[in-house]
Formats: structure tokens, sequence, C-alpha cells
């Protein structure tokens, strides 16, 4: 992790959150789908988790400096967070609850190793 000693830069990140809260809102509609077994409708939820939207390039790029050497691992948690939603997303379309369960979790284990090793020290950081 990067430490904060000697940067007084406090970043916003609110384009970030905005789409946090939108990945926080697909899922529980997806969670009430996979209860009622409406498969079409995770079909469609499945794609918005895993092409969600990026921040604009100004607060990308103080993202991508506040991460440092630490970009690769960001990335490969949001690429995990998209494979696992397109996998969602053939399970459902093809009707294999189990296989929608299954990759669900890996959806949620991208978005917990993310928060794991992220979200604290962005939250500190930034000013909103
Ligand atoms: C690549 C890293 C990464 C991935 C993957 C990720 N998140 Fe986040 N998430 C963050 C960071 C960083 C924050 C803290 C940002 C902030 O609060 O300013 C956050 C915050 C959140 C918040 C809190 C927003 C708020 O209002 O405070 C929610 C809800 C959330 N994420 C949902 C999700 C869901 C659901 C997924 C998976 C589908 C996911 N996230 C995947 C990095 C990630």
């Amino acid at each position: 992790m990067p430490a904060w000693a000697g940067d007084a830069t406090q970043v916003e990140l609110l384009a970030l959150r905005k789409i946090m809260q939108e990945l926080g809102r697909n899922m529980q509609a997806i969670t009430g789908a996979i209860s009622q077994e409406e498969w079409v409708q995770v079909v469609q939820l499945a794609p918005k988790v895993a092409a969600h939207p990026e921040p604009p390039l100004t607060e990308k790029m103080r993202i991508l400096a506040y991460l440092g050497a630490d970009a690769t691992k960001f990335r490969n948690f949001d690429a995990q967070t998209h494979e696992a939603a397109l996998a969602m997303k053939l399970a459902a379309a093809s009707s294999d609850g189990k296989a929608v369960i299954q990759s669900f979790a890996h959806v949620q284990e991208s978005c917990l190793g993310c928060h794991q090793a992220f979200r604290k020290p962005f939250v500190e950081h930034s000013s909103n």
C-alpha cells in the first residue's frame, strides 16, 4: 500500500463512488432476480456489472497516480469483476441456476478482494 506520509493532496473520487454505488444497486437487483429465478433479468443486469462506466480521465489519472505500483493489482480485481459478471450472464442465458450462483459468488469475491485491499486507504485519502 502506498503511504500517505508527505502527500498533502486530498483527492476527490466522486465518480468512483457513484460507480460503486451503482454496482452495489445492480448486485442487489441480481440477488433479487436470482431468488426469483428470473434468469432473463440476470442476463440484462450482469453486463451493467461487467461493463460499468469508468471515472472521467482526470479522476482516473489521480487514482492511477495514487495507486502507483499497486495499479496492476487494482486493475486485476477490476478485470476479475468483469470476467465473473460475463460468466454470470452466460450462465443465466442458459438458465443454469447453479452456475449463475457460482459466478455470482466469484463476482462478490472480486468486489471483496478489491475492497479489502483498497477501500480503506481510498476513503481515508479522499476528501469526500
Ligand atoms: C478495482 C477495485 C474495486 C472493485 C473490483 C470493486 N470496488 Fe467497490 N469500491 C472500491 C473502492 C476503492 C471504494 C471506496 C471508494 C470511495 O468510497 O470513495 C469502493 C466502494 C464501494 C461502495 C461504497 C460506496 C459509498 O457510497 O461509500 C460500494 C457499495 C461498492 N464499492 C460496491 C462494489 C461492488 C458491488 C463491487 C463488485 C461488483 C465492487 N464494489 C467492486 C474499489 C472496488
